[in-house]
């Protein structure tokens, strides 16, 4: 199947009369047919409350949802479904983490490690943490090609340390880290590990088992499901002693005037109604990944910034971030500036000719300080870019400065 074929299945970019080079891929992926007709099958033959019914259809429905569990379980090789919490979105899942395992687990005087790429959705929770529990929050930098330092992760991670917090790869730079080093870092001072996995897991092998994260977090929108459905793996023994962050409807055992027991694991996780819709549309978009296989996804990506990359580097007006690093570290993000020229006007006028890109903080303000910069522009692949998609990109950042009277 080429790139083309991929198009044809995403029914918003097979669009003949209203085509579109979309390139924001990093903020949400476009969905496929598939996946589509998937939620459409659930509300239309299937929707019921789960877990609650004693009816066929209120069975189908905790099936669907169970099921999407276990697939996610398999999907990054959890050991047991159990491990898998589902959450509305990536945040979710690690003010999840924050709550209930940080607040009780961080005392006075401890040390909170996140590095400066991360997202604010695993820097914000622990800011909160650490002000709430009096522990201090200490920052892993960057070398000068965009990664983190080495240096910095030998000497930041020490014996106080109790959580390690970090992203797989950098929402703005594109760069992969090598979490499973880190990983064996903080457990060897007997830290915990977070691992923000949302701009990761759609667009590589991700195997939880081999990570050896206490956690990790990601988003489904970002890798073809709809939006609502996030998840939290979680170890097991981890998650068992860890207490509700949420509290309502199906995540009890018993309930009395003034007490509670909790139900056992993933329900005590998941309060309220969930998102079946959700779910299966996740389970969809699994089924369509795996089908395609990452070494693919992988390959294609790979092509798309080897093409853009060098023509890029010819435009003397086009400033580039984290693009000098090794090669096996950059993943199909390119974050960019036009020199003299707004972000938020390049996008415009990137839009103006059918690119769409995203421009601004990219929800990763303290890194924008740490690279100088108030705002980039950032071009995110997926599977179904082509190489069209890049040259009509690049056309279009040609025209930037002229439209703007700079030449
Ligand atoms: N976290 C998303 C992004 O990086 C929204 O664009």
């Amino acid at each position: 199947m080429s790139e083309q074929d991929f198009l044809r299945d995403f029914p918003l970019l097979n669009n003949k009369t209203n085509s579109i080079a979309y390139l924001d891929n990093g903020a949400t992926t476009q969905k496929p047919e598939s996946v589509i007709q998937a939620i459409c099958g659930y509300y239309g033959g299937c929707n019921a409350n789960p877990h609650r019914g004693a009816y066929a259809l209120s069975v189908k429905a905790t099936d669907i949802y169970e099921n999407a569990r276990a697939k996610t379980a398999k999907f990054i090789n959890a050991k047991r479904p159990e491990e898998i919490i589902f959450t509305k979105n990536a945040t979710e899942a690690l003010n999840l983490v924050a709550y209930s395992y940080g607040l009780a687990n961080v005392g006075q005087g401890d040390e909170i490690v996140i590095t400066i790429s991360e997202h604010h959705s695993n820097l914000v929770p622990w800011q909160h943490v650490a002000k709430a529990k009096g522990a201090t929050l200490k920052y892993i930098y960057l070398e000068e090609d965009g990664n983190l330092s080495q240096e910095d992760i030998a000497a930041k991670i020490t014996e106080r340390t109790k959580i390690v917090a970090v992203t797989q790869v950098s929402n703005v730079l594109g760069l992969k880290n090598d979490v499973k080093s880190i990983v064996q870092k903080a457990h060897s001072v007997g830290a915990a590990v977070v691992v923000d996995g949302s701009q990761s897991v759609a667009h590589m092998k991700v195997d939880v088992q081999d990570l050896d994260a206490d956690f990790f977090a990601f988003s489904g929108h970002k890798m073809l499901s709809p939006m609502g459905i996030g998840v939290l793996y979680g170890k097991y023994e981890i998650l068992d002693k860890m207490s509700p962050f949420l509290f309502g409807g199906d995540m009890i055992e018993y309930v009395e005037e003034q007490s509670t027991t909790y139900a056992e694991l993933p329900s005590k996780f998941e309060a309220g109604t969930q998102n079946v819709g959700g779910a299966a549309g996740l389970s969809a978009a699994i089924d369509y990944l795996e089908k395609i296989g990452f070494d693919r996804i992988e390959a294609i990506e790979k092509d798309l910034v080897d093409y853009a990359l060098p023509k890029l580097r010819e435009m003397p007006f086009i400033e580039l971030y984290g693009c000098d690093s090794k090669r096996a570290n950059k993943t199909g993000i390119i974050t960019f500036n036009v020199k003299d020229v707004h972000p938020h006007d390049v996008a415009s006028i990137l839009d103006s000719q059918g690119v769409a890109v995203r421009a601004g903080h990219h929800c990763a303000q303290p890194l924008m300080k740490y690279l100088r910069q108030n705002a980039t522009c950032r071009a995110s692949f997926y599977l179904y870019n082509t190489r069209e998609d890049v040259d009509r990109w690049l056309e279009a950042l040609t025209k930037v400065r002229r439209v703007m009277h700079l030449e």
